[in-house]
């Protein structure tokens, strides 16, 4: 999907004073118009850009664990097939994300290190913890419904290959939208137990998720900036707002109570009012205490370290590969 032996030599050296090069920049993001890996770039868009695709490419490897946790619980064949995909469709969006972030100049192997050193964030959704099969259903309906609302704007991000790989990825991230809100369904449609069950888990999971759209834009280090360049389209309060006006009627239409006690429509602007948010809880998530943070990195670094025989074997298999293929040309 993307070439990975750029001649960055040119694009890297981003001399700033070069004032042509950046009129060139400054008039392609005027233009809404796509800036290439070979296009030249000044280096803190370089730089910020490799940190929020990192840190998405991050989120979706380390979100494939909450939800590992039930495959082997899944009631249902049917069930534990689509679980299975989604789960492996997230592997998947962690890939092209790396792969996206490697145009930039950097490598998978410094952003695994960085995500596994601890330097790394990735999204504080993914240390809490899945305590029922009902939370299967909410995290695919309300993380990755959270999740399309932000990654839909991204699609019009101003850097080429991250809106051509969200594009792939939001049209997955529907489904695995659809599955929950259908286990949710189902759970409501079902026994009391099973509706018990389905409430617990919207109530557990509400704020956290309403709280992954990021701090308020008033205390947004990066906003600014990257709806400047073109990279965030929508800030991260008026995606949490589109967020909630349209998860609150899916609220209602499964027959739970609204996990906030203050949430009402307000006629007169148009949107669903919310209660205060605790912001010291997502700050504490963010800074590595979260219910789950340890558990997650232990996991990560756990799989990479069990994963080392086979990059061994792929990196001797290639090598071999290369001495036939040497050895056939001469
Ligand atoms: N979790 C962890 N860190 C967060 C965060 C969250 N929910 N929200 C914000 N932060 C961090 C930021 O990364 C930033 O830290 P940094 O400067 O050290 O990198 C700091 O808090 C300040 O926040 P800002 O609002 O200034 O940061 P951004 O402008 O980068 O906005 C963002 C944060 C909205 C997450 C943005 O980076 C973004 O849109 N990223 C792309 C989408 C993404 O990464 N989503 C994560 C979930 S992916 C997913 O859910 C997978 C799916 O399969 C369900």
């Amino acid at each position: 999907m993307y070439t990975q032996a750029l001649d960055l030599s040119q694009a890297a050296a981003g001399d700033a004073s070069d004032r042509e090069a950046n009129d060139r920049f400054e008039a392609l993001i005027a233009a809404d118009r796509k800036i290439e890996p070979q296009d030249w770039m000044p280096a803190a868009y370089r730089k910020t850009l490799v940190r929020q695709i990192s840190q998405h490419a991050h989120s979706e490897v380390v979100g494939m664990l909450p939800e590992g946790n039930w495959v082997t619980r899944a009631p249902s064949l049917r069930r534990k097939a689509i679980l299975l995909a989604k789960i492996q469709d997230e592997g998947g969006h962690g890939l092209y994300l790396y792969a996206a972030a490697e145009t930039l100049g950097t490598s998978r192997d410094q952003m695994v290190d960085a995500l596994l050193s601890g330097r790394a964030k990735y999204s504080s959704i993914f240390n809490y913890p899945t305590l029922s099969w009902a939370d299967i259903g909410a995290i695919g309906w309300l993380v990755d419904g959270a999740a399309i609302m932000n990654q839909v704007p991204l699609c019009r991000c101003s850097y080429g290959p991250y809106a051509r790989a969200m594009i792939r990825i939001c049209k997955e991230e529907s489904f695995h939208q659809r599955q929950g809100f259908d286990l949710m369904l189902s759970l409501c449609r079902g026994t009391p137990k099973q509706k018990a069950m389905a409430q617990d888990a919207l109530n557990r999971w509400w704020w956290p998720v309403v709280m992954m759209f990021g701090p308020s834009d008033s205390a947004s280090m990066n906003s600014a900036q990257t709806m400047k360049w073109g990279i965030k389209r929508i800030s991260n309060d008026a995606l949490r707002q589109k967020f909630i006006d349209a998860t609150v009627p899916q609220i209602e239409l499964l027959g739970l109570a609204l996990p906030d006690a203050e949430l009402r429509w307000n006629a007169e602007r148009g949107h669903y009012d919310h209660g205060p948010i605790d912001w010291s809880e997502l700050d504490r998530v963010i800074a590595g205490h979260g219910p789950c943070n340890r558990e997650r990195l232990a996991a990560r670094v756990n799989a990479h370290e069990n994963g080392a025989w086979v990059r061994e074997a792929a990196l001797a298999h290639a090598r071999k590969q290369q001495t036939r293929t040497v050895g056939v040309a001469a």
